[in-house]
């Protein structure tokens, strides 16, 4: 299943040297099953030509409101009422003012004037040097174009075409795509903050071997993604693993246990829910060796010493928040057999009103899954299906529950 499955978009390109990534975002936004219709202003046809954008989308590129393909010759009014969006990307400075103004001297602006401003969203995603970015008049204007009801995207910042530094490049095309993804996905934990442990431990035994397992970290970033798409304001906590950040995410990179135990007991003081995923080493070595172990010729292993980490999830469960209960905690249980048993004799353990359970070897590095929920009421099975999808389905069960 992809995410913009009939999904129908309208692509608007400005002026802008970032016209070239909208080529990428094109094929991108087909990728994942959108229909796309481009719409290209004068100014883009400078950076990029329709002919590309027509063989990427499929689809006449339409560029003029005086086109008469349109049986009605009305194309702005039959672009604008087909659409389940219209994205603007790159969106110039100077179209930015035109819309603020409402004029419609050209198809994508008059277009965008035309657009049922209740049922069609706009979404823009700036593009420009980082002087203009920075100027009160753009930034006057990015304001009142959010007040009148459009999304305004980020800007990236880092090296311009221009090859001066700073704020105002436009997302990467894969970054607007998850955006775009986000956007069209229900709000269920608006308001609310949510935190995630995700990934494995490394417990050091000297400077350069240590204690760690096979979590991908997978799940918890899905769940991380999906929390944000939901409308809440996310804090993942992670080992070592390399995934990239969900977007709008706050990524707390940590290594250790104790690390990982201090990261959530300082985030979960703001947060509202708290859903475990972390594999944490149950045991870290005692002391590690500040120089690396070496064999001593004697044949005998060295003598490790352990103790026990703490338990993140039991510890926050059983902590002044979650009693009063405002901090709702959600924990995971990997088992490799006897799954419900398991699993329901874990929640009551951890305290937790709802528990996961997955089968350790069946999920551990892959992109699929499938859950079993154990709460008060009994248990509920997600079937197998991507981590992506699972963590939707979770996180539209979490958000049920707090709100109740
Ligand atoms: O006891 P067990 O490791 O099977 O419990 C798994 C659940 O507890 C997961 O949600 C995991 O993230 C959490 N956990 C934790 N801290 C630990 C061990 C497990 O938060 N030290």
């Amino acid at each position: 299943m992809t995410d913009l499955a009939g999904k129908h978009i309208v692509l608007g390109l400005t002026g802008g040297i970032a016209c070239y990534k909208a080529a990428e975002l094109c094929r991108a936004l087909v990728k994942e099953g959108a229909t796309v219709q481009v719409v290209m202003t004068e100014a883009a046809q400078q950076f990029i030509t329709p002919v590309t954008m027509q063989a990427l989308s499929n689809r006449p590129v339409l560029h003029s409101q005086w086109d008469d393909r349109e049986p009605n010759n009305m194309a702005h009014i039959n672009l604008s009422r087909e659409a389940d969006a219209i994205l603007i990307a790159p969106c110039s400075a100077d179209f930015i003012a035109k819309l603020l103004h409402g004029r419609a001297d050209d198809l994508l602006s008059l277009m965008c004037l035309a657009r049922p401003i209740d049922r069609v969203p706009l979404l823009v995603a700036p593009a420009m040097n980082r002087e203009m970015w920075s100027h009160p008049a753009t930034q006057r204007n990015f304001e009142q174009l959010a007040a009148d009801g459009a999304t305004v995207l980020g800007v990236g910042s880092g090296a311009q075409a221009c090859g001066e530094t700073g704020d105002g490049r436009m997302l990467e095309p894969t970054e607007l795509l998850e955006d775009l993804i986000a956007f069209f996905q229900p709000k269920p934990l608006a308001g609310r903050r949510v935190l995630v442990s995700a990934g494995p431990t490394f417990e050091a035994l000297d400077p350069v071997r240590g204690i760690t397992n096979l979590s991908s970290g997978k799940m918890g970033f899905a769940i991380a993604r999906a929390a944000r798409e939901a409308g809440a304001e996310v804090t993942l906590v992670a080992g070592p693993v390399s995934l990239p950040t969900p977007r709008d995410v706050n990524r707390i990179d940590v290594r250790s246990g104790l690390q990982m135990m201090a990261a959530c007991e300082a985030a979960a003081a703001q947060a509202d829910v708290f859903v475990a995923t972390a594999a944490v080493a149950d045991w870290r070595p005692a002391q590690a060796s500040d120089h690396k172990i070496k064999k001593d010729g004697s044949g005998q292993p060295p003598a490790l010493h352990f103790v026990e980490n703490p338990d993140i999830l039991a510890t926050l469960a059983q902590g002044a928040r979650a009693r009063a209960g405002d901090l709702y905690c959600v924990g995971f249980a990997a088992e490799s057999h006897d799954l419900v048993a398991n699993a329901q004799a874990k929640r009551a353990r951890k305290g937790v009103p709802l528990l996961v359970g997955n089968i350790g070897p069946a999920t551990f590095g892959q992109d699929d899954n499938q859950l079993l929920l154990v709460d008060a009421a009994g248990t509920q099975e997600l079937p197998r299906a991507s981590k992506l999808t699972l963590a939707r389905q979770l996180v539209t069960e979490i958000a049920q529950r707090v709100s109740r």
